[in-house]
């Protein structure tokens, strides 16, 4: 079976789109699935390249045994729609910026993740500007989420 590839995207690359990142890779290890999931995280925009996640996402992911310390912040880049099997915005926002961006050749399939996983239009809500409620709450959406995406891909193995 081939490699699924997997990219989050959110608008700054610090705060969801790494959870995702990290958990569904974590979901992998666990599950004895690593070799056949590749994942990665970009942003819509550009200001947060090169910089770790946010500080409130990294203790998030730690108080449930994931380390995201070491991924580092990214941009959306024209490639990755034919380097992803599958690309999953956050919120609605980055899913209109993301088909804007997609070259017309591309053919990755693009979601609103909620969309996929559960059926409902709904957004990951961006926690930049809220506490650490607001990213424990993203971090149950993401883990409950990529639990499901594990099971749909994975469904006769
Ligand atoms: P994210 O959150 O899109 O989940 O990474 C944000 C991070 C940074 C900004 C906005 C949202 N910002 O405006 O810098």
């Amino acid at each position: 079976m081939d490699k699924r590839r997997i990219l989050f995207v959110c608008l700054g690359n610090i705060c969801r789109s790494p959870l995702g990142e990290g958990i569904l890779r974590h979901l992998a290890d666990d599950r004895g699935l690593a070799h056949l999931i590749e994942t990665d995280s970009a942003g819509t925009g550009g200001w947060h390249q090169g910089d770790p996640p946010d500080p409130r996402s990294i203790k998030t992911a730690s108080n449930h045994g994931i380390d995201i310390a070491p991924l580092r912040g990214r941009k959306v880049r024209p490639a990755d729609f034919n380097a992803f099997d599958l690309i999953f915005a956050m919120d609605r926002d980055n899913l209109r910026d993301l088909v804007k961006m997609a070259p017309h050749d591309s053919s990755a399939d693009i979601h609103l993740f909620m969309d996929f996983v559960s059926g409902e239009r709904r957004d990951v809500p961006d926690p930049y500007y809220g506490d650490m409620s607001d990213f424990e709450e993203v971090y149950d959406m993401l883990e409950k989420g990529c639990e499901t995406l594990i099971a749909t891909l994975f469904a006769n193995k």
